[in-house]
Parts: C-alpha cells; structure tokens; sequence
C-alpha cells in the first residue's frame, strides 16, 4: 500500500470501551520491548510516529492507527513487562483479551516474537488466546538484524517449535532496522484490506 496519509485516531485505555469502527483492523501483539511500535512506523513508513522506548512498557493503551482511511493497524500493549504490578497486569490483559475477543472489525493478530530468544510462557499463552478467538496468527520474528544470517535458520525453527507452529503457518523474519521482511509483511496486511 502506498502510505498517504496516517493517523493515531482512538487511543483506549483499560476503563474503555472497545470502539466499533467501520474498517478492517489488523493488530499487533508481543512482549513488551519486542518492537511493535517500531514495526507499525515501518510499515507506515514513518520514523517515529508511533512512540518506542529502549524502556519496555512504553505502549500502555491500545493505539489505533488509521492508515489512508482504509484500515486501522492496532498497537496492543506489551506483556510480561516486570516493573508494572500484578494487578495492572492483569488489568492490560483484561483489555487485550477484551478487545481480540469483542471487536468486529479485527481481521488478523500478528505475533511479535524475538528472534534471538526461544518463546516464552506468556508467548506461549498469547498464541493461545489468539487461537482460542478464532484467529490463525501470523509470527513476525523481530529484531532480525541482530542476529548472523548463519543463526537465522536456527532461531526459525527455535520460535516455530517453541509456540508450536504448523507447517502451514506463516513466519515472517523482520527486522524494523534494516526493513527486511517488510514487503512480505505489508503482502498480508494488504491482503484484509483489498478484495
Ligand atoms: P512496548 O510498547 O513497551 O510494549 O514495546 P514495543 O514492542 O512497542 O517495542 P518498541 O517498538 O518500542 O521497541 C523497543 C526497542 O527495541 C526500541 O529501542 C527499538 O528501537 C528497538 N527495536 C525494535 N525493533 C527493532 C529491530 O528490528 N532491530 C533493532 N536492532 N532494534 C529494534
Ligand atoms: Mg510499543
């Protein structure tokens, strides 16, 4: 898609409500600090529209960005963010879980994994919820550029058996540095939008 013009329109927090728009929405989910916000500036091919820390825990809403009023791409908060306590946590979850399980307009959750590192439980469970609405998630295994390209097989098949991935479902290497993966990430986003 040809990005002309991008705009953070709703931004919800955990006494929201989940909005009813009335275009697709595809959404982003990860551990804290995996690099959602980075990846949806790349895709928006905008530095740094979306706010991203060094810091985890920067994205605390769900953040909906209007891409040439044709679709939203949705910026979940992070999970397994250690500093926030356990009843904030529980409260974010709550709110993811509300808004994969309740908005309409969702077409597809894509996964951020780290590609240097093997799954974790809270991945695991994010998988699992994402599956349990109704979605076949898509991966996007990040930070690609800090890995050799001897390494990237290998950690591929860490994530893919880690989460426990089919054959058929799809992993995309990624790095928001380099930009690697991002024709093939913007391929699926595309695909909810255009018929
Ligand atoms: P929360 O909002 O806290 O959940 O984090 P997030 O998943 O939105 O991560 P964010 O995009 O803010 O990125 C976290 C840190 O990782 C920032 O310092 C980014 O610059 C860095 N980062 C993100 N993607 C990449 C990448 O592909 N390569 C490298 N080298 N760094 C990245
Ligand atoms: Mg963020």
């Amino acid at each position: 898609m040809v990005i002309k013009n991008v705009n953070l329109e709703i931004v919800i927090g955990v006494t929201s409500k989940i909005p009813e728009t009335t275009l697709p929405e595809v959404a982003f989910a990860g551990k804290s600090n995996v690099g959602k916000s980075s990846l949806i500036n790349a895709l928006m091919r905008r530095k740094s529209y979306a706010r991203t820390s060094s810091q985890p825990g920067k994205t605390q809403t769900i953040n909906f960005y209007n891409i040439n009023e044709l679709m939203y791409l949705v910026d979940l908060p992070g999970y397994g963010y250690a500093k926030v306590s356990e009843s904030v946590k529980a409260k974010w979850g709550k709110m993811i879980e509300k808004y994969l399980r309740t908005s309409k307009q969702l077409k597809q959750v894509f996964l951020l994994i780290d590609i240097r590192h093997d799954p974790s439980a809270n991945d695991k469970m994010m998988y699992d919820w994402i599956v349990e609405n109704g979605f076949r998630p898509i991966i996007v295994a990040t930070k690609l550029d800090k890995i050799k390209r001897s390494q990237v097989q290998k950690q591929v098949k860490a994530v893919r058996n880690g989460l426990g991935l089919r054959k058929e479902d799809v992993l995309i290497p990624f790095s928001s540095e380099t930009k690697q993966g991002l024709e093939e990430l913007w391929k699926y986003v595309d695909s909810y939008v255009l018929e």
